[in-house]
Formats: C-alpha cells, sequence, structure tokens
C-alpha cells in the first residue's frame, strides 16, 4: 500500500511518517522545500519537495507515485497568520486540498483530511461528529471549506477533527507545553486563556487514531482527541507542576483582556466515543501525555 503524505516536516506529519513505516506502509512524504524529517533511508520511505499550492507539482507527484491513499495533513496552521494572510491562507487550505482531491481522484485514491475543533463556534461544547461546522475566524472557515470540498469526493474519504495537540516537536512546530517549559524556564511570564476549553490530543494518539482509520479503511468524520477537558491556562499549570517549573508566571487570562487578530471558539471539546467503538482509539490521559512528552 502506497501511502502520499502531505505536512511531513510538520508536528503530526513527523510522528505519522513513523507510525506509518512502522506498519509496513510504503510512504511517499512530501512536504515544502528539504526534508526536515529524521528518517532517512530506510525502506519504503521516499520524500519529495511538493507545494500543494503549486498544481504542476501535485500532478507531477501524483502521476509517478499512484498513491492508494492520501493523507492531507499539512495546511497553514497559525491560526492568527490565517486571519491576517487570508488569501495565502484560502490558497493553502482550501484551493491546495480541492488540487489535492482532483489529483486523489484520478487515481481513486482513499482520502484523509486533518481538520480541526475550530470548524466549530464553541457556543455549545461537547462536539460530535454530526454537529454542524459554523467557524469564527479565516483558519476555521478555510478547514470548513476543505471539509465541504471533501465530502464531495467522489471516492472514499475519511476526515479527522483534532484539538490543541502536544507532544515533543520532533522538527515540527512547538505546541502549548514546550511554549511554557521554555518560559518559564527562562523566568519570563506568560499570559494563557482560562475561559476556552480544549481536549488537548497527545499527537502520537492522534497519529495511532489515523494509522487505524487507514488500517480499516474507515470512512466519514472521526474526532480525535484526548478525553480530559482543560483550558489552555489549566494545560499550562500542570505543565508547570509535572516540570517543578514557577507556575507563579502563569498569568491567567479571558479572551476579552487578550487581543489576537483571530478570534478564538470558546469551548470545542471534542466527543470521541465514534472513533472509541469503531477504531478502538484510546488516547492517554493528560497526566499520562505530559509524562509521555517529558519523560523523566
Ligand atoms: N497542532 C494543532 O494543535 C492542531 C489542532 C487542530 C488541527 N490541526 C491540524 O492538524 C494538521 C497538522 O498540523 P501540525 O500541528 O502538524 O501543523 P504544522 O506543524 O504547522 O505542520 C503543517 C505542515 O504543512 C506544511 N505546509 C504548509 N503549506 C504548505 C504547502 N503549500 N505545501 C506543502 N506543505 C505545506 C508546513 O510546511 P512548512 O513547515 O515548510 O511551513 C508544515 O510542515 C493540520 O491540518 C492542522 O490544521 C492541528
Amino acid at each position: 500500500m502506497k501511502i502520499l503524505l502531505t505536512g511531513a516536516n510538520g508536528f503530526l506529519g513527523q510522528y505519522l511518517s513513523a507510525q506509518l513505516l512502522e506498519k509496513g506502509y510504503h510512504v511517499m512524504a512530501t512536504g515544502k522545500g528539504e526534508s526536515r524529517l529524521g528518517i532517512k533511508g530506510k525502506g519504503g520511505f521516499h520524500y519529495k519537495s511538493m507545494d500543494f499550492t503549486n498544481p504542476f507539482d501535485i500532478h507531477d507527484v501524483f502521476t509517478e507515485y499512484k498513491p492508494d491513499i492520501v493523507v492531507h495533513a499539512g495546511a497553514m496552521t497559525k491560526v492568527d497568520e490565517c486571519e491576517t494572510e487570508q488569501w495565502q491562507a484560502y490558497l493553502t487550505n482550501v484551493e491546495g486540498t480541492i488540487t489535492m482531491l482532483l489529483n486523489a481522484e484520478e487515481q481513486k485514491s482513499f482520502f484523509l483530511f486533518v481538520s480541526t475543533d475550530f470548524v466549530f463556534d464553541g457556543e455549545t461544547g461537547t462536539y460530535t461528529e454530526a454537529d454542524i461546522p459554523n467557524p469564527v475566524n479565516f483558519y476555521g472557515k478555510t478547514k470548513a471549506e476543505a471539509e465541504d470540498a471533501v465530502k464531495e469526493y467522489d471516492y472514499e474519504w475519511a476526515i479527522v477533527r483534532t484539538s490543541l495537540v502536544y507532544g515533543q516537536p520532533i522538527g515540527g512546530r512547538s505546541n502549548l507545553l514546550t511554549v511554557v517549559q521554555q518560559k518559564l524556564n527562562n523566568g519570563e511570564k506568560y499570559k494563557v486563556v482560562n475561559d476556552q476549553v480544549r481536549t488537548p490530543t497527545y499527537v502520537e494518539d492522534l497519529a495511532a487514531g489515523i494509522v487505524s482509520i487507514i488500517e480499516k479503511k474507515a470512512t466519514g468524520i472521526y474526532h480525535l482527541s484526548g478525553m480530559d477537558i482543560l483550558t489552555p491556562y489549566e494545560v499550562a499549570c500542570k505543565t508547570a507542576d509535572y516540570l517543578g517549573l514557577d507556575k507563579s508566571l502563569l498569568q491567567k487570562v479571558t479572551a476579552e483582556n487578550f487581543s489576537q487578530p483571530a478570534r478564538r471558539p470558546l469551548k470545542t471539546n471534542l466527543i470521541i466515543e465514534k472513533a472509541r467503538k469503531e477504531l478502538g482509539f484510546n488516547p492517554l490521559s493528560f497526566e499520562d501525555g505530559l509524562k509521555s512528552t517529558f519523560p523523566s
């Protein structure tokens, strides 16, 4: 089975590449520019530079590789950047996904799209796969629009929604836990919101959930997140406590007194019962996720 992965240099992509290889898949990992992956020279693993906003790049890779499965994990992921650079965000997250779908259709590939809890408005919280997206910022809008395009795909597809992914970044972007560690280690104060609710997701769990979808050829929408419902401030405090760092440097703020270009949805805790039942998805508790992120 040949898998084409986008966003392979990213936080999730690094872990997903490793797990897919362990399962014996042939992986064509792609990213912008050169590989930043630790994996090199392993049988069944290839890397190709592919900017998925460039239709010629995409077409070349699909024609050469003919993937059975496409995992589209790459995206413009910084929420504030999407708000201030909307054209680039649209081009990357919506147009890029549509071009990937058009090429995948020619190969009749299974198409798995990685989406976000930010497709919801956060008014009610506790979202299931059946709830209707209603994004409150541009990043969420692009991901919701890309989801709509995936739902129109002629062959088998799956959409994975996840929330506040954390873990040790191998080469990809940092996350709330590693930023807290870095700030507090440097003795810097750090403002964290306490009026938003998420279900933080350990990156290895997310990767394992995606692998299960591939193995079971499961289709439709799946929420893959952790099971603890926490505010970012609570996440930061637990991280500081676990690492024995000075928690008093963490400043509790609310969205109202914390100015950011993009509005954030308030409560986006995801219900994962469907994934538990159908995929055997069994994520770590946040306490165990902390231990896995910072092994002693
Ligand atoms: N991290 C979270 O908390 C979170 C939460 C919900 C959903 N998600 C979703 O999960 C997926 C993976 O996120 P992540 O945390 O791994 O993000 P990430 O570390 O930012 O990785 C995204 C990757 O996409 C690549 N990319 C962006 N534009 C590209 C283009 N035009 N052509 C090729 N590659 C491009 C980036 O390349 P460069 O590194 O070269 O820029 C980056 O490596 C995304 O779809 C995201 O929306 C993440």
